[in-house]
């Protein structure tokens, strides 16, 4: 198939090119779209058809559920049965990176759930993920649109790269915000279960929450015996081709360990630049040392182009703290890391 790609800035003054990418929607067709965390491979969520066709453009087992985005909070009403603790963390974080999961109701196929009783909502707030959602006039089944087993995608270049040729549009919006996916709950009554964090962060959930328990996969890695709360922490999930470790010590630790092999790949901080390139390692800075946020923003890009080093044989990376957007980056790092910590 021929994918068209679409730059689109301003969604208002690019109405027409935004119907266009609806009415594929509307047809059963793919587009990709960005969002303000990663960008999202889109197709009708009330249509199976078109949810099987997201599996097989991804590459992804068919019973990993994808998430629905409503252009409002309130739309959820049609697909899911809503809660009292559901308006209230939509009134703090939505639209934004917040994805929570409900019990289904019919109106959305059991193909887009992977089979299960309940589905997961997200509002985006990026300007043209909106506007795509509310042209299109159904929520919109979304994973993240990279092949299965490579990192989300932070540019349209990465979506392209990925997809193209398996795609009818890609809409090219620049760079996602935020960097990381959202933050998935699961509530019951007022207490919350955090099963992937994001940039709600773990306080922030806490401040409406009655209680905030963290899923065990979100830290550590999943016994066999353990029942998955979200499938997609069940399955394999991207590790950069050189095995990647991360180094838990102090900065001047991290340097040495770091700077022994000149064979190695580096995820470092910036303000490490000067004294890591002397040694000749190969670097891919991902932000200043308490710049957690800009850490986020880069994390995916940088790994994307580690694996463009085909020279590499190893890669090291700090590892992050577990507080505000930390966990985010610590979730995501220690499963490209198989859990491999070496302490210096
Ligand atoms: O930021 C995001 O959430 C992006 C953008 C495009 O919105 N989407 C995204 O989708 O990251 P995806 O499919 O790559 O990740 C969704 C995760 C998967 O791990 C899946 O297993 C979990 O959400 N999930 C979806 N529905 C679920 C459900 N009903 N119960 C438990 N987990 C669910
Ligand atoms: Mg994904």
């Amino acid at each position: 198939m021929k994918t068209e790609i679409i730059v689109v800035r301003d969604p208002i003054a690019q109405a027409a090119e935004i119907a266009r990418a609806a009415a594929v929607i509307r047809r059963g067709g793919l587009v990709v779209f960005p969002t303000e965390t990663v960008y999202g491979l889109g197709g009708d969520a009330t249509d199976s058809c078109a949810a099987k066709a997201i599996y097989a453009a991804k590459g992804r087992p068919s019973d990993n559920p994808l998430i629905i985005h409503v252009a409002a909070p309130q739309d959820a009403e049609h697909y899911a049965v809503t809660s009292p603790m559901y308006y209230k963390l939509a009134e703090k974080f939505m639209p934004g990176p917040l994805t929570v999961i409900l019990p289904k109701k019919d109106t959305i196929p059991r193909s887009v759930t992977g089979g299960l009783d309940t589905v997961a909502v997200r509002c985006p707030s990026h300007p043209v993920a909106h506007a795509l959602i509310a042209a299109a006039g159904v929520p919109i089944a979304a994973p993240s649109a990279n092949l299965s087993g490579r990192p989300s995608p932070t540019l349209a270049e990465h979506a392209i790269r990925d997809l193209d040729g398996r795609v009818d549009i890609i809409l090219d919006g620049g760079p996602a915000d935020f960097g990381l996916e959202s933050t998935i709950v699961l509530l019951d009554g007022d207490n919350a279960t955090l099963l992937r964090p994001g940039a709600v962060t773990y306080d922030a959930l806490c401040c409406v929450c009655h209680r905030v328990d963290v899923a065990p996969a979100v830290t550590a890695a999943m016994a066999e015996s353990e029942r998955a709360l979200s499938p997609g922490m069940k399955y394999k999930h991207y590790a950069p081709r050189a095995p990647l470790i991360l180094l838990d010590g102090d900065a001047a630790a991290f340097l040495t360990t770091a700077a022994r092999d000149p064979a190695v790949g580096i995820l470092c901080y910036d303000e490490e630049k000067a004294a890591l390139s002397a040694r000749g390692a190969t670097l891919f800075p991902i932000g200043a040392r308490d710049d957690l946020t800009a850490q986020a923003h880069w994390l995916f890009a940088a790994l994307r182009e580690a694996d463009e080093h085909h020279e590499l044989q190893k890669l090291y990376a700090h590892l992050p703290p577990q507080n505000g957007v930390g966990l985010a980056l610590y979730n995501r790092l220690i499963r490209a890391a198989a859990h491999t910590v070496l302490k210096v």
